[in-house]
């Protein structure tokens, strides 16, 4: 039987000098394959976009997603392995994300790994996207370990999370409505700018003045817990009074001033957090953590009270396997998240 047979397999690996672990991501719309030695190196990263395809459409389209994951998979797949320069017998294990994600995305890197597993007779191990994101800081950073707290930023997801070890951890915090990308790309629908919208915003911010009020005080007050529905309502309500009035609006002006506050509140609970947490050590993960001001007013912030704070490197900032493969292998150090040949998708998964 496969699976009593990797239950072994998967306990011999634990003490295993160098394990390569082949990675597999197609949550949403990046199908991306990895291969990553002993959770810290890069061996591949290839990540195959889809966002030119849904542009068109201002924002993802899950049915669309899925068939373009399965026209992608296989050649991303044998680009990974070329450019490790490796072949399938050279992979020990085979990593893929479960959930959260768009279960009939997530379904096509899920069935690509079962038969893959199966095939080469090796453990197939099922991660949660989430976790892979903060995994995207122990490849840029190789000295990092656990504790820390850390800012999860994404699409799906915002949340202040104290990382306890590399498999464990709490929920010091989190959004009550919208996650911080979603606002970032709903406003940047309503003002006309291209999906996804966070990118957009962070640019054309760089051109404008923050001179437009969306909120009178920073949502939750006195909590670790976020809101970004209001602000988002507030840009809407804002944009189409003046387009009633045919007024006209200041694009760059708006995103500047949409963006300062948001990131005036993700600032001021993260620093709150880790002083509540009494910790030093700050690390952001997630899409969101490729904007600029965030990391520039973080660094400030964090510079004022004596911790240190670390951003992934840009490209595994947004989805990609080399994330997931970095998560997969610490499970398996821990020998847990071996999965069986019925492993299905998740289309959410609580954070803690
Ligand atoms: O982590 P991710 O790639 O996918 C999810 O797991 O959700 O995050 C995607 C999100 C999108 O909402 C996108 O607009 C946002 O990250 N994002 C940004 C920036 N780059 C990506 N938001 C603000 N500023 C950016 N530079
Ligand atoms: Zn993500």
């Amino acid at each position: 039987m496969y699976y009593e047979r990797m239950i072994e397999k998967y306990k011999e690996l634990k003490n295993k000098d160098i394990v390569r672990i082949l990675a597999i991501e197609t949550s949403c719309d990046e199908t991306s394959v990895a291969i990553i030695e002993n959770g810290r190196t890069i061996l591949s990263n290839i990540v195959s976009s889809q966002i030119e395809i849904h542009k068109r459409f201002g924002g993802v389209v899950p049915e669309i997603a899925s068939r373009n994951h399965i026209l992608a998979i296989s050649n991303v797949y044998l680009q990974a392995l070329k450019e490790a320069n490796l072949t399938e017998k050279d992979i020990d294990a085979i990593a893929v994300t479960y959930g959260a994600g768009l279960v009939g995305a997530l379904l096509v890197g899920i069935n690509f790994a079962k038969a893959l597993a199966f095939s080469l007779d090796i453990p197939l191990i099922a991660v949660n996207h989430i976790k892979g994101h903060i995994a995207g800081n122990y490849l840029t950073y190789k000295t990092l370990t656990p504790p820390f707290v850390c800012l999860m930023v994404s699409g799906g997801h915002t949340a202040i999370l104290k990382i306890e070890d590399y498999n464990n951890q709490k929920m010091i915090g989190t959004t009550v409505d919208d996650a911080v990308g979603e606002a970032f790309d709903k406003v940047a629908r309503i003002l006309g700018l291209s999906y996804p919208g966070g990118p957009n915003i962070d640019s054309i911010s760089k051109t404008g003045k923050a001179n437009v009020k969306f909120l009178t005080h920073i949502p939750m007050q006195g909590t670790m817990n976020f809101s970004f529905s209001g602000i988002k309502t507030s840009v809407i309500n804002y944009v189409n009074n003046a387009k009633q009035r045919k007024q006209q609006i200041n694009v760059a002006d708006i995103c500047a001033s949409f963006q300062n506050e948001v990131i005036e509140q993700l600032v001021e609970k993260t620093i709150k957090a880790c002083k509540h947490e009494n910790s030093n050590k700050l690390v952001v993960a997630g899409g969101v953590s490729a904007n600029s001001k965030l990391k520039s007013e973080l660094q400030k912030e964090c510079l004022k009270n004596n911790i240190k704070v670390y951003f992934p490197e840009l490209k595994l900032c947004t989805d990609n396997a080399a994330m997931i493969g970095s998560a997969a292998y610490y499970m398996l150090k821990e020998g847990i998240g071996l999965a069986d040949l019925a492993l299905t998708a998740k289309a959410t998964i609580p954070l803690s």
